[in-house]
């Protein structure tokens, strides 16, 4: 038997009920806070990733999926959101547009080859957003804002938003070295990623799963002593906006995130439900990318966005025990007697359906009793019975299932009743 690939996940209709509930919610969001969206190809060049997200990543070194195509182009399936979105704004000189800065967000599945565990997946679906256009400490704290205000509407509560400055690009050279020099020493008892990271992207020691309770990342230099005036001015004043919002917050000097682009405000909002029992807390990730769009040769425009995971929100909604306020209604069950009924029922339905009342019928030859109950599995509003005595008077019964009351209706003015 043919099973689904490793990693992924059919949604089925109990739970895609839910997928578009989130999915419309957001949505809404992203019209309060003026954001437009973007949909993107599902595959790019592989190096735009290469370059993008950077080379020295785990997402780009161990867990793309890339192929060449006919033409033997080197593509790949998107792992993240961002790069993608840069390259589509670059490409259509959004800079020029008048609305400025031009604030996009998409929804859309991602790739990852990653190990299969609670809340990670090989597919998964990002909602992100991106700000790109304006360098200014507001839409930082904006963005930020926003993101809380995304789980909170959901009715999540453990919720903990986690911040840090990594700094522009010349505190970031200064800090590399320091680290450099700080693990120089002691990398021989570093497990093989960390030791290949050293001189390629010395930060991400700071977050390795292997030797995270090694001394030497405890007491490793803080990125916060290596930061310039202006990158310590910048994070101040996101800080101001968040307290101004009282948005609490917790700093955090190791996180680094995974991908290269980051300058200036990181953060995540991780689960802080004290119950839950599994590996995976961090919800969504973001930060400020301020070289990005000229290392890949777009304008010095510079941008802040987050992505989240839809699976990793409904995994915090199940560990919160919170049910989505999801209606499922159904107007109307047509219960059939006999040959002609059914006949008839078919046209109705027909009519019905195109005056925009929800109904069905039994197609698997039940018996009355077999019908009720499957009206009562829809959870039709109403139903009817339909056999020949109905037909011949034109009469019918409407029953309104929750209070069990019927009304009279002439059967051949059934639309127009379900119209008004
Ligand atoms: P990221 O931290 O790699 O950032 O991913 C963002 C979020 O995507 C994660 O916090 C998580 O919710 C979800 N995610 C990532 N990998 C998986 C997986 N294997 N299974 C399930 N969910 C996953 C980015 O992708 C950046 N592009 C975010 C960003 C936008 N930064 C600036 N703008």
């Amino acid at each position: 038997m043919i099973k689904i690939p490793r990693g992924t996940q059919d949604i089925l209709p109990e739970d895609s009920v839910k997928w578009r509930y989130i999915e419309n919610k957001l949505d809404e969001l992203m019209e309060i806070y003026n954001y437009k969206e973007i949909r993107t190809p599902i595959f790019e060049s592989t190096e735009l990733f290469a370059r993008g997200v950077g080379d020295s990543t785990d997402v780009v070194q161990k867990e793309m999926y890339t192929f060449q195509d006919k033409g033997d182009r080197s593509l790949t399936l998107r792992p993240e959101g961002t790069a993608a979105v840069v390259r589509s704004y670059i490409e259509h000189k959004m800079q020029g547009q008048p609305n400025q800065p031009v604030k996009l967000y998409y929804n859309g599945p991602m790739f990852r080859y990653e190990r299969k565990q609670k809340g990670r997946y090989r597919q998964f679906n990002q909602f992100g957003v991106e700000a790109i256009g304006a360098e200014n400490p507001s839409i930082d704290a904006e963005v930020l804002a926003m993101v809380m205000h995304i789980y909170q509407s959901f009715g999540l509560k453990h919720l903990k938003l986690v911040i840090n400055s990594i700094g522009d690009s010349e505190s970031r050279k200064e800090y590399n070295e320091a680290l450099i020099e700080h693990f120089e020493p002691v990398i021989d008892t570093f497990c093989s990623d960390c030791q290949s990271r050293l001189h390629t992207n010395p930060m991400r020691i700071l977050d390795c799963k292997v030797d995270r309770d090694k001394e030497a990342i405890k007491n490793a230099p803080r990125i916060t002593d290596y930061l310039n005036d202006d990158s310590k001015a910048y994070f101040e004043q996101v800080k101001q906006h968040l307290d101004d919002l009282n948005i609490p917050y917790v700093e955090d000097p190791n996180l680094v995130r995974g991908l290269d682009y980051y300058t200036h405000t990181a953060f995540e909002v991780m689960m802080d439900n004290p119950n839950y029992d599994g590996a995976i807390t961090t919800l969504c990730g973001g930060g400020r990318y301020n070289g990005l769009l000229q290392l890949l040769d777009g304008p010095s425009e510079t941008g802040i966005g987050f992505a989240l995971s839809i699976e990793r929100l409904l995994l915090a909604l199940e560990e919160e025990d919170i049910e989505l306020d999801i209606e499922s209604e159904f107007d109307l069950f047509i219960v059939t007697m006999g040959e002609e009924a059914d006949r008839y029922a078919v046209k109705l339905l027909n009519e019905l359906r195109k005056n925009g009342v929800k109904a069905d019928k039994d197609y698997l030859n039940r018996k009355i009793k077999g019908q009720m109950k499957q009206a009562d599995r829809l959870n039709a509003k109403y139903t009817i019975v339909i056999g020949d005595q109905e037909l011949e008077n034109n009469s019918i019964d409407i029953k309104h299932m929750a209070s069990g009351e019927s009304e009279k209706v002439q059967l051949d003015q059934l639309v127009d009743y379900f119209k008004e």
